[in-house]
This record gives structure tokens, C-alpha cells and sequence, in this order.
């Protein structure tokens, strides 16, 4: 009895001890959670591995480092491997890309040239990209739309997408680009992109063919419709009838304000990786296209145009006021560009 009792005593003691029990409960339950949390982790782990594993896996496929063995080491900077968001490059992933842009003026061939250079199987040089104003509004813009073309993202008439092998667009000095050009010319350097400066130089034909095409566009000789460079002999000839009259009071500084811009161009991108080339050049010396390509670091090809110039011969034949032109620019640094100085 008394052992039962004391049993008794000893029972109603342990329930009665009113300082340990919560601590003893607390173990239980956090031992509880702590084997529910162990145990639901564990089942989590074993359901996602398997698309971990294949996660993973895609990403080694795809992230698969180019074999980059044959660039030499000053062109690192300017050799890039883009991975266009809205495709695949497939069997090109790994052929190298040259980011280059076009610096030019108004009439200065850079249509025709851009048109060679199309004619290339691996180049893509999608226009006139800041002809449209909201482009190029702020540097933010204009930094947006270079990196979408640079990413291979950008759709045009001339890309060519996953094999291209150098991607570019022309761009002229007055579209926003002397105004950043502190930005750009950062952004140039840091990107890796090259610069192809082209240039006109008989500034009076040049001016020529702006007053022209600034006629045909009120007017749109041809039915009806303007064109800016024209791919037939005939449409050629019917644009070059007109004869504009150039202002003689205006010719000397606008000139000079020409000269002016490219000189300036050429000083504040001097620190980019670029190259000089002029109109006439382009057209008299078929080096010169070779010498883009290599600077683009591409195989090289022949490359056709089919576009037609629209004015050929002689220049007191395109003007209305030949005589003016010749009194205002005689005496003057301007005076070569009265003489022919190609035959086409
Ligand atoms: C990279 O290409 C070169 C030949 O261009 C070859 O010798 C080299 O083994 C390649 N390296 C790798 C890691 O595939
Ligand atoms: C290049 O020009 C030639 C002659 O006009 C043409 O046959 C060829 O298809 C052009 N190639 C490309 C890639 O545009
Ligand atoms: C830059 O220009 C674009 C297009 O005109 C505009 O949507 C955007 O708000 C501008 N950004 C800044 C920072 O001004
Ligand atoms: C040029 O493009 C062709 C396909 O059009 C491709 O086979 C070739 O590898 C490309 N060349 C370069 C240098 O990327
Ligand atoms: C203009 O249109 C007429 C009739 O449609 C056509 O015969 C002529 O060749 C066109 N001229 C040009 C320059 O396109
Ligand atoms: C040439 O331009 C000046 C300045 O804009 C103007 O005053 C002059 O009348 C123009 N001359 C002719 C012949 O149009
Ligand atoms: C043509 O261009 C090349 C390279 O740019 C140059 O070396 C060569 O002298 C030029 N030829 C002529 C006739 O100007």
C-alpha cells in the first residue's frame, strides 16, 4: 500500500511540478516542427531536383563559352557574341559580331554604300535608324536603340540576323550625334563599336544634291513620289533636269560650316577605334571596300550596287547659276571644287 501510495505521491508530484512542464512541451513541439520542417524540405528537394538538374543542364548548353582561340588580343574589345531575345543564332552562336556605325552627312553616298555593303552576305546596316525623332530625343533613347540593334534585335529590310558577322546602321552628324557625343563616344569604347566615317570631298556637289533633293521633295519628279536615290538611268536622268540655283551670298559659309562639322566630328570620336573614307574614293578605287571589310575583320566579297547616281559630268551642267558659283568661289580654298575632280 504504502509503495502504491508513494508511487501515487510520486505521480501526482511529477504533475504537480508546475515549473518544468511548459519547458518540457516546448521541446516537444520544437522538436516536432523541427522534424515536420526537415521532412517537408525533404519532399520539396526530391520533387524540383529532377527540373533543377534539367535547369541547369540547358543552361551549360546554352551558356557554352565560344571558342574564342583565334581572336587576337587587341581585337577582344570588339568582338562580341550577342544572344538576340526575340531568336535563336543557332549554328552562328558562336561566329563572332562587329558592332560599327556609319558616321556621314546628308548626300554624301551613304546610301550607295550602305547598299555595297549590304550586298555583303554577313553585314547587316539597317538605315537610317535616328531619321525619327524620338530615337534620338535623349541619350537614353538613343542608347536603347543602339543596344537592340547591337543585340542582333533589331528588324529591317537588311538584317540578316543570325549569321551576320558585323551589324551597323548610318547615322548623321546632325541627328543627335555631335549633340551626345561625349556619351556615344563613351559608349563606342565601352561597347566595342567601330566607326566608318564617310565624307564628300567636293562640298559643292554635295550641296548641290541636298538643294536637289530638298526640291524633289516638295515636288516628287518621278509620278508622284520622292526618291532620294533611284536604281534606273532613266530615273536618273528625269531627277538631274532639275537645275537648282544656289544661293551665292550663302555658298562661302555654308560651305565653311560644313567643313567645319566634319573636322569637329572627326576630333571627338578620335578615340574610337575608326576609319576615314571619302565618296569618291569609294567610287574611283575598288581598295577601298576591301579596306572596310578588313577593318570589319570579314571575309572578303565583291560587292555590287544597284543604284544609279543621279548626277554625272560635268558640274556647270547642274546648276542654274554656274557663273555666280564660279565669282563667289574664285580666290577661295573652295575654288577645286569647281573643277571636275572624278569622271564616272
Ligand atoms: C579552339 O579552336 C582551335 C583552332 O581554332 C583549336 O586548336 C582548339 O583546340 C580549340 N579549343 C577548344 C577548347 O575547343
Ligand atoms: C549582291 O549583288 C548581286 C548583284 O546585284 C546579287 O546577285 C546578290 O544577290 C547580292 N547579294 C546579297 C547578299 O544581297
Ligand atoms: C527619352 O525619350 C523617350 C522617347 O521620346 C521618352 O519616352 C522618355 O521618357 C525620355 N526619357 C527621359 C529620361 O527623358
Ligand atoms: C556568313 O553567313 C553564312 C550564312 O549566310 C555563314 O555560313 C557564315 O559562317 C557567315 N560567316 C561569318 C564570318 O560569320
Ligand atoms: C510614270 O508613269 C508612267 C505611266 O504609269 C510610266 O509609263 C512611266 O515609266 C513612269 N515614269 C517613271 C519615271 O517611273
Ligand atoms: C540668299 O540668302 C540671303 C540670306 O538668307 C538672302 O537675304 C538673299 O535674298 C538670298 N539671295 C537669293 C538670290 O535668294
Ligand atoms: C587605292 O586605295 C588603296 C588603299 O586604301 C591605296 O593604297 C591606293 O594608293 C589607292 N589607289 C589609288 C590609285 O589612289
Amino acid at each position: 500500500m504504502a509503495v502504491y501510495i508513494r508511487f501515487s505521491n510520486k505521480d501526482t508530484l511529477v504533475i504537480k511540478a508546475p515549473k518544468k512542464s511548459p519547458l518540457v512541451l516546448r521541446m516537444v513541439v520544437l522538436a516536432f516542427a523541427v522534424v515536420c520542417g526537415v521532412y517537408i524540405c525533404s519532399i520539396c528537394l526530391s520533387q524540383t531536383s529532377p527540373h533543377t538538374k534539367a535547369k541547369f543542364l540547358d543552361i551549360q548548353v546554352f551558356d557554352r563559352p565560344c571558342n574564342t582561340s583565334s581572336t587576337e588580343q587587341w581585337e577582344t574589345p570588339y568582338v562580341h557574341y550577342p544572344k538576340p531575345e526575340t531568336y535563336s543564332r543557332e549554328e552562328c552562336s558562336c561566329n563572332p559580331v562587329r558592332y560599327f556605325a556609319i558616321l556621314s552627312t546628308q548626300r554624301s553616298g551613304s546610301g550607295w554604300f550602305e547598299t555595297l555593303l549590304n550586298n555583303h552576305t554577313n553585314i547587316s546596316s539597317n538605315g537610317e535608324i535616328f531619321s525619327i525623332k524620338d530615337r534620338r530625343s535623349n541619350i537614353s533613347s538613343i542608347f536603347k536603340t543602339m543596344d537592340k540593334i547591337y543585340n542582333l534585335d533589331w528588324f529591317s529590310s537588311a538584317s540578316k540576323n543570325e549569321c551576320s558577322a558585323a551589324v551597323g546602321f548610318k547615322w548623321m552628324l546632325n541627328q543627335g550625334l555631335m549633340e551626345h557625343h561625349e556619351e556615344i563616344v563613351e559608349y563606342f569604347n565601352r561597347k566595342g563599336v567601330s566607326a566608318i566615317f564617310l565624307f564628300r570631298r567636293n562640298l559643292l556637289r554635295r550641296m548641290i544634291s541636298v538643294v536637289a533633293n530638298s526640291y524633289d521633295k516638295d515636288t516628287r519628279l518621278l509620278n508622284g513620289t520622292h526618291k532620294s536615290h533611284v536604281h534606273s538611268p532613266l530615273e536618273a536622268q528625269i531627277l538631274a533636269k532639275y537645275k537648282p540655283t544656289i544661293n551665292a551670298t550663302l555658298l562661302l559659309p555654308d560651305l565653311k560650316q560644313v567643313e567645319e562639322t566634319t573636322a569637329k566630328a572627326l576630333e571627338f570620336f578620335k578615340s574610337t577605334r575608326h576609319i576615314v573614307l571619302y565618296y569618291e574614293d569609294v567610287i574611283t578605287n575598288h581598295t577601298k571596300l576591301k579596306d572596310v571589310q578588313e577593318f570589319l575583320r570579314l571575309p572578303y566579297g565583291d560587292l555590287k550596287s544597284r543604284q544609279v547616281k543621279i548626277h554625272s559630268g560635268p558640274l556647270s551642267n547642274q546648276v542654274e547659276n554656274w557663273d555666280d558659283i564660279q565669282k563667289a568661289l574664285k580666290g577661295t580654298s573652295y575654288e577645286r571644287f569647281l573643277h571636275a575632280d572624278y569622271q564616272i
